[in-house]
Order: C-alpha cells, then sequence, then structure tokens
C-alpha cells in the first residue's frame, strides 16, 4: 500500500529533494536527467503567465520525468463532479464522471496508483482509449493537493517508455514532486486567474452602467476597448501595457454618471452652461479612479482625464498638449470619438462613414494625435471588422 508518511516528506520538500539529492541518487537518474528536466521546467514556469501555456509546460515536465507517452492534467469540478482534462499531450478537453476510471478512483480516493494491466482492471474506463484512438497499456496516476489537502485534480502519465517497459515506485516519486509542485502552482493560478476575471467583469460592469445612464445602448464599450487595443498594439505598446489600456479604457466616461439625468439625456444641443458642466465628467471620472494602486484603475484614471485634450492643445479639462498628453488618453480619444460619431446619441444620429473619414483626416494633428490617425486609417479593414463584430442591435435611430 502507498507509504504515506514518505510521501508527506516529498510533498513537503518537492523540489528541493532534487537540488540536494546525493550523487549517488542523482547518478542513478541521471540516465534520464531528471534534474535537467526539473530546472527547466521551473525556469519556464518562472516566466510563463498565461495559464494555458503553464500548464502545458507542467504537462511536459510530468511525462517527461517518468518517461511517459503522454501526460493529462485532470481538474476536478465538484460542482458538476466531473473530471476534466485541462492539458493533455492526447486528449483535446474531455470531460468524464468523477467516479469513472482510474483518475475518477484516484480523485475519490485520494490514493496514488499504479496500473500496468489497466484492461484487466474492473476500474480501468476504456472508453476514452476508444473515443482517442490509442491504446492505453500502462498508467500512472496521482491526486493534485492545494494547502489544504483538498483534493483539486489527478496528474496522469499513460505508456511508459516503449515496448515491455512498466511504470515503477520509483517513477511514482519523481511524479508526486512533479505533482506537489503542480498543485501548488496550479492554485496560485487559478486563484490569480480568478481574481483577474472578477476584477474585469467590475470594471466592465462600471463602464456599461456608466454607459447605460447616457443610453449609450449595446457594445460601445466593448468597441472602445477594441479600439484601443488595435491602436496600442499598431503603436508598437509592449503587450502587458496594451491589455492594461483595454481594460481601462471603457472607463474613460465614468464620471458621466454623477452628470445631471437633465444634461445627459437632453435630446439637442447643449447650452454653455451646461457644457461646461459636462467637461467636468473628465476630473470627475479621475477623482473617481485616482486613488487605486490596481495598474488597471490607475490607468483608468488617466484616461478618464485625458480623453478630451486635443493634441494642439485647445482640448480640456487641462489644455494639455502633444505627448504631454499620455499615450492611454490620446489612444482613447481616437477610440471614443470615432464610435461616438459612428453610433446614434439622445442628441445626435449615426455619422455616415465617409464624414467620419473626413473629421479624422481633418482633425490629425489638430484634435489628435497625427501618427494615431494614421494608424487608425491605414489600418480601416481591422477597424471596421471590430465594428461588425460588436455590432449593435438597435439598428434605427432613437426617435
Ligand atoms: P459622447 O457622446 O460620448 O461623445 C464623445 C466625443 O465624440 C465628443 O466629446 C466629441 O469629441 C465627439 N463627438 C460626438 N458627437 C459629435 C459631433 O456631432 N460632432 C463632432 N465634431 N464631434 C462629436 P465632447 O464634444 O467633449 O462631448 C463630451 C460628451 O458631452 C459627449 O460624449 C456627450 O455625452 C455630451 N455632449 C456633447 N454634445 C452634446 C449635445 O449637443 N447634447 C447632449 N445631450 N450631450 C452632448
Ligand atoms: C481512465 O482513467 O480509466 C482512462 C484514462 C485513459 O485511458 O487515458
Ligand atoms: C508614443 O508614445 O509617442 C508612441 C505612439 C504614438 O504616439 O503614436
Ligand atoms: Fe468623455
Ligand atoms: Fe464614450
Amino acid at each position: 500500500m502507498w507509504r504515506k508518511k514518505e510521501s508527506s516528506t516529498l510533498l513537503l520538500h518537492g523540489i528541493i529533494i532534487y537540488s540536494h539529492m546525493d550523487k549517488k541518487r542523482l547518478k542513478r537518474f541521471s540516465d534520464r536527467d531528471l534534474l535537467h528536466v526539473v530546472l527547466n521546467a521551473i525556469g519556464k514556469i518562472a516566466n510563463e503567465r498565461d495559464v494555458d501555456k503553464l500548464l502545458i509546460i507542467m504537462a511536459d515536465m510530468g511525462r517527461d520525468l517518468v518517461g511517459a507517452e503522454s501526460c493529462t492534467l485532470w481538474m476536478l469540478d465538484k460542482e458538476r463532479q466531473e473530471l476534466w482534462s485541462r492539458v493533455s499531450h492526447s486528449l483535446k478537453e474531455i470531460r468524464i464522471p468523477a467516479s469513472h476510471g482510474i483518475a475518477g478512483h484516484v480523485a475519490l480516493s485520494g490514493e496514488p496508483e499504479i496500473i500496468n494491466a489497466p484492461y484487466e482492471d474492473p476500474r480501468f474506463d476504456g472508453e476514452v482509449d476508444i473515443i482517442m484512438g490509442y491504446r492505453t497499456r500502462n498508467l500512472l496516476a496521482i491526486p493534485i493537493q492545494n494547502s489544504e489537502g483538498q483534493i483539486i485534480g489527478v496528474f496522469q502519465a499513460v505508456n511508459k517508455g516503449t515496448g515491455e517497459s512498466m511504470f515503477t515506485q520509483e517513477d511514482m516519486d519523481h511524479f508526486l514532486i512533479a505533482s506537489t509542485y503542480i498543485g501548488k502552482q496550479l492554485e496560485a493560478v487559478l486563484l490569480q486567474e480568478e481574481i483577474e476575471t472578477t476584477q474585469r467583469e467590475i470594471i466592465f460592469t462600471l463602464a456599461e452602467t456608466a454607459e447605460l445612464r447616457s443610453q449609450e445602448t449595446g457594445y460601445h464599450v466593448k468597441r472602445v476597448a477594441e479600439y484601443s487595443w488595435l491602436l496600442a498594439t499598431l503603436a508598437g505598446m509592449p503587450e502587458t501595457e496594451a491589455k492594461i489600456l483595454k481594460f481601462a479604457s471603457p472607463l474613460h466616461d465614468i464620471g458621466k454618471i454623477a452628470i445631471p439625468d437633465a444634461i445627459l439625456l437632453k435630446p439637442g444641443k447643449l447650452t454653455n452652461e451646461e457644457i461646461e458642466i459636462m467637461r467636468t465628467h473628465t476630473q470627475l471620472g479621475y477623482d473617481m479612479l485616482k486613488h487605486s494602486d490596481r495598474r488597471i484603475l490607475k490607468a483608468a484614471s488617466i484616461v478618464a482625464m485625458e480623453h478630451h485634450e486635443h493634441w494642439d492643445g485647445k482640448g480640456y479639462p487641462r489644455k494639455t498638449a502633444g505627448e504631454d498628453i499620455h499615450i492611454y488618453g490620446r489612444i482613447t480619444a481616437v477610440a471614443d470619438v470615432f464610435d461616438a460619431l459612428a453610433s446614434h446619441r439622445v442628441y445626435k444620429k449615426a455619422w455616415p462613414m465617409e464624414k467620419i473619414l473626413t473629421l479624422f483626416r481633418e482633425e490629425r494633428g489638430k484634435q489628435f494625435d497625427p501618427t494615431l490617425v494614421d494608424l487608425f486609417l491605414n489600418n480601416l479593414d481591422k477597424v471596421l471588422e471590430i465594428r461588425e463584430q460588436y455590432k449593435d442591435q438597435l439598428e434605427t435611430p432613437p426617435e
């Protein structure tokens, strides 16, 4: 039976065991260059922020550690009582009941299994083999635990080497090291993913709320995000910054939630006094967001403040000019005006595309950053693709 005590030593010390391995032990493993496999994976993992790529690196590490043909990372979906394969060398995403097969058995019992004659094991489910068109000769499956000891998945290696070879207790020990590491990384990564998704959802909901108040129905917020991202990418902005802007730019008009309905929803032209009040939405938005230390909200505060500044210094609220206007502000200005002109508003109808393009050509170097206008106009096909993709349902202008 499985030796619990020893395994917990391994669990606790994980990777360190390898780096402190004595020479004799190291020599025994050197044919598969285990140390190299582990260190290589750790190096890659440290530099990888994309969850799916991270999981592939982990699966690679597991596979190489035990010399298997393929490696599957089954995630336990507690709500649906299913295992689903998030990463696999041999499978596309599939779902199986959590009570199913060897993987399911390991998820429920928490006991690792080495199966060298799967088709003689009543728990084995040959259906996966049939679906995928391969034959499992042997497999190794161990539970993945989070830091509280709860099982969050199953790590499974299939088919040791070639021909007659079998998985051994030694393979199990190596695989366990990988699974311990993976458990920790996975937990951190899933939590981070959830936090980021939640943040984005909150930010997006906030932005939508502001736009809904001004009756800017449909996908305005989404389009501004996409146009901003496109422009940022075209301007050569690093990927992370471009992504931050993508999530920040929808908040440009968040300050409008503090503007009275009588002005915000006025069907006709605003008086000078009303325009003055309306213009405070930039400072109001900035004040709402400025205290945050979160990168997206910090970026959003800049965007709120600067999205109505003009390249020639004739915008508002501070009459900043040229490159003194943050690139986030300059980009969002182009994205916002393009979308405002192309959409119906309570106070105006959508403009035909030719008229919009004429305005941008005329305002190149006046209202807008000339470089950005060029990038926008030279990539109009991509712009219109976004417009088409996030088309408003409401095609007729409001009465
Ligand atoms: P918005 O509707 O989101 O418009 C954003 C920006 O798009 C405007 O900033 C302006 O730069 C551009 N834009 C929109 N419509 C036109 C247009 O017909 N012609 C031109 N040349 N540019 C246009 P702006 O002007 O600082 O306005 C800021 C916000 O103030 C607008 O956001 C809108 O909510 C409000 N607003 C502006 N003018 C009026 C108006 O006449 N009536 C009402 N009810 N609201 C207005
Ligand atoms: C099982 O866990 O029983 C099936 C796994 C597989 O064939 O990959
Ligand atoms: C910059 O920040 O100056 C480069 C992007 C641009 O303005 O086009
Ligand atoms: Fe605005
Ligand atoms: Fe807007």
